[in-house]
């Protein structure tokens, strides 16, 4: 089959990696991709807001399959333009994708299904926001309803904080996003990962992971997209599971199939696992990323296979995806700078000699420029390792880490850390 990929981050260099894998692939396009993805897919530009012009592309290059890897994207409704043009494609149509793009229609969704979810409440003024906060006790969630990069969500410690984030919000501090905003109760617990994919009818687990969202080692300073990951989660274990595909995913899919919207894709949950059992946090319509790269590190069927069963609403004609035991682990490399304005230009040099280490650095803000490779965006590179433990996952990837030149980037150095503590204790 021919593929189109739409994305150029670390995430979709991994699925690319892993596409070009499937014997099944013929014509591989990916659009803007990355240096990374070069190496396996024909590079094109396409401008993803003019839905007509990647129809004509598709239909120009007999693509069968589109694989979406950001939200923006899906939430502009290209997957729908897609399938109104019976273009296959591995994403959610305009309205699923709410989950994504809309705390609030998740929020409902989850009252509608009986999914435990955080106390909420919508609000779309400021006056009636500030009247919500005596509903909260302190600490109070305050968020932006759309998307605003993985920064629209601020914790208040006190009454005060909370009732300037909602002014900050109203008063356009998240742009578009901050006209409506949920308030929600805090919920305290580890945080993990859980993703599933289903075509709409069919739904099956597809792997957990954990995410380092804060710049700093011990999780401290301001929130980032994802500084490095680790899957499995085992914190998730089989029961939980099995909890959150009964009381959240299945609900989920369910309630949305039953509203005429069906969801197909990959469905990606945020989770706080509380004392009282695992809450939804957030939806995601897409991978994470860096989750998607440690997912794919151990993915060992065939991706091509599995997207293409999703989009053609098969998914129960295929063999359940097989992931390798071993743990995989991903370490950001980011430029200087980030999350705000990361220093671009900077050289990197020896990947080889990463690699040689028995990791696979995925590109994730890269450019070639008059031959060398430079750092190009906020998260650079996901120097990526497996091991029989976490622990040895880690000490992998950051060996590789040592390997790489590039003096205007950083890293995290406790990647894995929960993991790798609860492993000593054995
Ligand atoms: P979100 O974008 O909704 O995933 O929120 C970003 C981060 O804020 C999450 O990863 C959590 O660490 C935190 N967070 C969001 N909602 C809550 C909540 N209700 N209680 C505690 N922490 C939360
Ligand atoms: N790493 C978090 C996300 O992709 O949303």
């Amino acid at each position: 089959m021919n593929i189109l990929l739409l994305g150029s981050g670390g995430r979709e260099h991994a699925l690319a990696w892993k596409l070009a894998q499937s014997p099944s692939v013929e014509k591989f396009y990916a659009s803007p991709g990355n240096p990374g993805i070069a190496h396996h897919a024909e590079c094109v530009k396409l401008d993803v807001s003019d839905h007509a012009e990647v129809i004509l592309f598709c239909g120009h290059n007999d693509i069968d399959l589109v694989v979406i890897g950001p939200e923006a994207p899906l939430v502009d409704g290209l997957a729908e333009s897609l399938r109104t043009a019976d273009i296959f494609v591995f994403g959610p149509d305009k309205a699923p994708a709410q989950l994504e793009g809309s705390k609030g229609f998740t929020k409902d969704l989850c009252a509608r299904a009986d999914i435990p979810t955080a106390g909420y409440i919508r609000a779309t003024n400021q006056a009636d926001a500030l009247a919500a906060l005596d509903r909260f006790s302190i600490p109070v969630v305050i968020k932006a309803d759309g998307l605003a990069a993985g920064k629209g969500v601020i914790i208040a410690e006190t009454r005060e904080q909370a009732e300037d984030a909602v002014a900050m919000m109203f008063d356009g501090g998240f742009g578009d996003a901050g006209a409506e905003v949920v308030i929600e109760e805090f919920l305290s617990g580890e945080e993990a990962s859980f993703f599933a994919i289903t075509d709409g009818k069919n739904v099956i687990p597809f792997g957990s992971a954990q995410d380092h969202k804060r710049v700093g080692e011990g999780d401290v300073g301001p929130n980032t997209g994802g500084m490095g990951a680790y899957s499995p989660a085992p914190v998730l274990t089989p029961a939980l599971q099995k909890q959150v595909m009964e009381q959240i995913i299945q609900p989920t899919v369910d309630t949305l199939a039953a509203e005429g919207t069906a969801y197909s894709g990959v469905l990606f949950a945020g989770l706080m696992l509380t004392d009282t059992g695992p809450q939804l946090i957030e939806y995601n319509a897409r991978f994470g990323d860096p989750e998607c790269q440690v997912l794919m590190m151990r993915l060992q069927s065939d991706l091509a296979a599995i997207m293409m069963a999703t989009a053609k609403g098969e998914l129960d004609q295929i063999s359940p995806p097989e992931f390798d035991r071993q743990s995989a682990l991903t370490v950001v490399m980011a430029a200087k700078g980030y999350p705000g304005a990361p220093e671009k230009g900077g050289q990197i040099q020896n990947l080889a000699g990463a690699e040689h280490e028995g990791a696979k650095v995925f590109h994730a803000g890269t450019a070639e420029v008059d031959g060398k490779l430079v750092a190009n965006g906020g998260r650079v590179l996901n120097v990526t390792a497996l091991g029989n433990t976490t622990t040895e996952a880690q000490t992998t990837a950051y060996t590789a880490v040592d390997q790489i030149e590039f003096d205007s980037g950083f890293c995290r150095r406790d990647i894995g850390w929960r993991e790798v503590a609860r492993e000593k204790v054995g």
